[in-house]
Protein backbone atom coordinates (compact mmCIF):
# COMPACT_ATOMS: atom_id res chain seq x y z
CA UNK A 1 0.00 0.00 0.00
CA UNK A 2 1.23 3.37 -0.98
CA UNK A 3 0.23 6.07 1.62
CA UNK A 4 -0.33 9.65 0.06
CA UNK A 5 -2.51 11.06 2.42
CA UNK A 6 -1.77 11.33 5.87
CA UNK A 7 -3.66 13.79 8.25
CA UNK A 8 -4.12 14.59 11.70
CA UNK A 9 -7.79 14.17 12.84
CA UNK A 10 -8.52 14.51 15.93
CA UNK A 11 -7.31 13.72 19.97
CA UNK A 12 -9.92 11.80 22.02
CA UNK A 13 -10.25 11.59 25.99
CA UNK A 14 -13.24 9.51 26.05
CA UNK A 15 -14.25 6.71 23.78
CA UNK A 16 -17.38 8.92 22.73
CA UNK A 17 -15.27 10.97 21.23
CA UNK A 18 -13.82 8.72 18.04
CA UNK A 19 -14.96 9.48 15.36
CA UNK A 20 -18.37 8.48 14.11
CA UNK A 21 -17.74 7.78 10.63
CA UNK A 22 -17.43 4.15 8.63
CA UNK A 23 -13.56 4.03 8.53
CA UNK A 24 -12.16 1.16 10.11
CA UNK A 25 -9.25 1.67 12.48
CA UNK A 26 -5.72 -0.14 12.54
CA UNK A 27 -4.63 0.97 16.18
CA UNK A 28 -0.61 0.93 17.78
CA UNK A 29 -0.26 -0.15 21.64
CA UNK A 30 2.53 -0.69 24.13
CA UNK A 31 4.35 -0.13 26.56
CA UNK A 32 5.64 3.76 27.35
CA UNK A 33 8.35 4.55 25.32
CA UNK A 34 8.38 1.20 22.93
CA UNK A 35 7.72 3.26 20.08
CA UNK A 36 4.66 3.78 18.63
CA UNK A 37 4.52 6.87 17.50
CA UNK A 38 8.23 6.90 15.84
CA UNK A 39 6.42 3.88 13.98
CA UNK A 40 3.59 5.89 13.07
CA UNK A 41 5.74 8.64 11.58
CA UNK A 42 7.80 6.12 9.39
CA UNK A 43 4.88 4.71 8.26
CA UNK A 44 3.42 6.82 6.98
CA UNK A 45 6.69 8.99 5.74
CA UNK A 46 5.41 11.80 7.49
CA UNK A 47 8.26 12.56 10.66
CA UNK A 48 6.25 15.34 12.68
CA UNK A 49 2.90 13.36 12.45
CA UNK A 50 2.80 12.04 15.65
CA UNK A 51 4.69 12.96 18.87
CA UNK A 52 7.65 11.29 19.49
CA UNK A 53 9.61 12.19 23.50
CA UNK A 54 12.00 10.41 25.04
CA UNK A 55 10.11 11.36 28.06
CA UNK A 56 7.37 8.26 28.59
CA UNK A 57 4.29 8.77 28.73
CA UNK A 58 3.56 11.20 25.69
CA UNK A 59 0.68 10.26 24.51
CA UNK A 60 -2.34 10.27 26.41
CA UNK A 61 -5.01 10.56 24.31
CA UNK A 62 -6.74 8.63 21.29
CA UNK A 63 -5.30 10.04 17.89
CA UNK A 64 -6.81 9.27 15.22
CA UNK A 65 -4.82 10.05 11.86
CA UNK A 66 -7.08 9.76 8.60
CA UNK A 67 -4.44 7.56 5.97
CA UNK A 68 -5.41 8.17 1.87
CA UNK A 69 -9.04 8.99 3.00
CA UNK A 70 -9.66 5.85 3.71
CA UNK A 71 -8.87 4.09 7.10
CA UNK A 72 -7.78 5.54 10.24
CA UNK A 73 -4.43 5.26 11.80
CA UNK A 74 -4.45 4.98 15.84
CA UNK A 75 -2.03 6.03 18.01
CA UNK A 76 -2.94 5.11 21.49
CA UNK A 77 -1.69 5.93 24.80
CA UNK A 78 0.89 3.42 26.09
CA UNK A 79 0.34 1.18 29.16
CA UNK A 80 2.61 0.59 32.60
CA UNK A 81 4.13 3.96 32.57
CA UNK A 82 0.81 6.26 34.44
CA UNK A 83 0.84 5.74 37.97
CA UNK A 84 -3.02 4.53 38.22
CA UNK A 85 -5.41 7.01 38.54
CA UNK A 86 -8.75 6.83 41.13
CA UNK A 87 -10.71 6.82 37.54
CA UNK A 88 -8.75 3.29 36.13
CA UNK A 89 -8.95 0.17 37.34
CA UNK A 90 -6.08 -2.40 37.21
CA UNK A 91 -3.09 -1.26 35.31
CA UNK A 92 -4.76 -0.46 31.76
CA UNK A 93 -6.13 2.65 32.22
CA UNK A 94 -10.10 2.59 31.25
CA UNK A 95 -9.30 5.03 28.00
CA UNK A 96 -7.29 1.67 26.55
CA UNK A 97 -9.82 -1.17 27.61
CA UNK A 98 -13.10 0.83 26.37
CA UNK A 99 -11.27 1.15 23.08
CA UNK A 100 -9.86 -1.93 22.71
CA UNK A 101 -12.62 -3.96 23.90
CA UNK A 102 -15.76 -1.90 23.03
CA UNK A 103 -14.87 0.17 19.75
CA UNK A 104 -16.77 -1.29 16.84
CA UNK A 105 -14.18 0.83 14.45
CA UNK A 106 -10.89 -1.24 15.98
CA UNK A 107 -10.35 -3.14 13.35
CA UNK A 108 -6.50 -4.64 13.70
CA UNK A 109 -4.30 -4.16 16.68
CA UNK A 110 -0.54 -4.34 16.83
CA UNK A 111 1.25 -4.60 19.70
CA UNK A 112 4.16 -3.46 19.98
CA UNK A 113 7.25 -4.88 21.94
CA UNK A 114 10.96 -3.62 22.48
CA UNK A 115 13.08 -6.25 20.89
CA UNK A 116 15.91 -5.82 22.93
CA UNK A 117 14.25 -7.31 26.20
CA UNK A 118 12.73 -10.45 26.98
CA UNK A 119 9.37 -10.95 26.83
CA UNK A 120 7.85 -8.66 29.39
CA UNK A 121 5.21 -9.38 31.87
CA UNK A 122 2.69 -6.80 31.45
CA UNK A 123 2.89 -7.26 27.60
CA UNK A 124 1.86 -10.58 27.95
CA UNK A 125 -0.51 -10.30 30.62
CA UNK A 126 -2.20 -7.49 27.77
CA UNK A 127 -2.08 -9.97 24.82
CA UNK A 128 -3.53 -12.82 27.14
CA UNK A 129 -5.95 -10.07 27.79
CA UNK A 130 -6.65 -9.83 24.08
CA UNK A 131 -6.40 -13.38 22.95
CA UNK A 132 -9.36 -13.97 25.87
CA UNK A 133 -11.37 -11.22 24.16
CA UNK A 134 -10.80 -12.75 20.86
CA UNK A 135 -9.46 -8.99 19.32
CA UNK A 136 -7.21 -9.43 16.48
CA UNK A 137 -4.29 -8.32 16.95
CA UNK A 138 -0.22 -8.58 15.72
CA UNK A 139 3.16 -7.77 17.65
CA UNK A 140 5.79 -5.77 15.95
CA UNK A 141 9.47 -5.50 17.22
CA UNK A 142 10.93 -2.09 17.65
CA UNK A 143 13.81 -0.64 17.62
CA UNK A 144 15.11 -3.95 16.01
CA UNK A 145 18.43 -1.12 14.39
CA UNK A 146 19.90 -1.97 18.16
CA UNK A 147 20.35 -5.78 17.20
CA UNK A 148 22.62 -7.98 15.17
CA UNK A 149 20.43 -10.10 12.58
CA UNK A 150 21.08 -12.89 15.17
CA UNK A 151 20.28 -11.11 18.08
CA UNK A 152 17.20 -10.40 16.03
CA UNK A 153 16.01 -13.69 15.07
CA UNK A 154 16.49 -14.71 18.69
CA UNK A 155 14.14 -12.21 20.13
CA UNK A 156 11.45 -12.85 18.17
CA UNK A 157 12.29 -17.32 18.64
CA UNK A 158 12.09 -16.07 22.20
CA UNK A 159 8.71 -14.40 22.27
CA UNK A 160 7.26 -17.22 19.99
CA UNK A 161 8.38 -19.63 22.41
CA UNK A 162 6.74 -18.11 25.10
CA UNK A 163 3.36 -17.46 23.89
CA UNK A 164 3.53 -21.16 22.05
CA UNK A 165 3.41 -21.99 25.96
CA UNK A 166 -0.03 -20.67 25.98
CA UNK A 167 -1.24 -20.27 22.43
CA UNK A 168 -1.54 -22.75 19.87
CA UNK A 169 -1.60 -20.51 17.06
CA UNK A 170 0.97 -17.49 17.03
CA UNK A 171 -0.19 -14.13 15.93
CA UNK A 172 1.72 -12.10 12.37
CA UNK A 173 4.62 -10.83 14.18
CA UNK A 174 7.17 -8.06 12.79
CA UNK A 175 10.28 -6.65 13.46
CA UNK A 176 10.66 -2.71 12.62
CA UNK A 177 12.74 -0.07 12.86
CA UNK A 178 11.68 3.51 12.60
CA UNK A 179 15.39 4.58 12.49
CA UNK A 180 15.83 2.60 9.45
CA UNK A 181 12.44 2.05 7.68
CA UNK A 182 13.08 -1.57 8.57
CA UNK A 183 9.50 -3.60 8.82
CA UNK A 184 7.70 -0.41 6.95
CA UNK A 185 6.41 -2.76 3.32
CA UNK A 186 5.71 -5.96 5.29
CA UNK A 187 3.49 -4.14 7.99
CA UNK A 188 1.52 -2.13 5.37
CA UNK A 189 0.78 -4.60 3.08
CA UNK A 190 -0.43 -7.07 5.90
CA UNK A 191 -2.92 -4.03 6.78
CA UNK A 192 -4.26 -3.97 2.84
CA UNK A 193 -4.71 -7.73 3.08
CA UNK A 194 -6.73 -6.91 6.34
CA UNK A 195 -9.19 -4.32 5.62
P1 LIG B 1 4.64 7.23 24.55
O1 LIG B 1 3.80 8.05 23.64
O2 LIG B 1 5.32 8.03 25.61
O3 LIG B 1 3.91 6.06 25.12
O4 LIG B 1 5.90 6.64 23.71
P2 LIG B 1 5.89 5.99 22.27
O5 LIG B 1 5.68 4.52 22.38
O6 LIG B 1 5.01 6.74 21.32
O7 LIG B 1 7.43 6.17 21.85
P3 LIG B 1 8.10 7.25 20.90
O8 LIG B 1 7.79 6.98 19.47
O9 LIG B 1 7.80 8.62 21.43
O10 LIG B 1 9.66 6.88 21.09
C1 LIG B 1 10.28 6.80 22.35
C2 LIG B 1 11.80 6.91 22.21
O11 LIG B 1 12.33 5.79 21.48
C3 LIG B 1 12.25 8.15 21.42
O12 LIG B 1 13.42 8.65 22.02
C4 LIG B 1 12.53 7.60 20.03
O13 LIG B 1 13.48 8.36 19.32
C5 LIG B 1 13.06 6.20 20.33
N1 LIG B 1 12.77 5.27 19.21
C6 LIG B 1 11.54 4.99 18.70
N2 LIG B 1 11.63 4.10 17.69
C7 LIG B 1 12.94 3.81 17.54
C8 LIG B 1 13.67 2.93 16.65
O14 LIG B 1 13.14 2.25 15.76
N3 LIG B 1 15.02 2.87 16.83
C9 LIG B 1 15.67 3.59 17.80
N4 LIG B 1 16.98 3.43 17.90
N5 LIG B 1 15.02 4.42 18.64
C10 LIG B 1 13.68 4.54 18.53
MG1 LIG C 1 3.57 8.15 21.67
Amino acid sequence: MQITKADFKCSSEKISQVPKDDLRDVAFIGRSNVGKSSLINMLTGRKGLAKVSSTPGKTRLINHFTINNQWYLVDLPGYGYARVSKSTRGEFSKLIMDYVLKCEKMHFLFVLVDSRLEPQAIDLRFIRMLGENGIPFGIIFTKTDKLSATQRRKSVERYSATLGEEWEELPPMFCSSSEKGTGREEILSFIEKCL
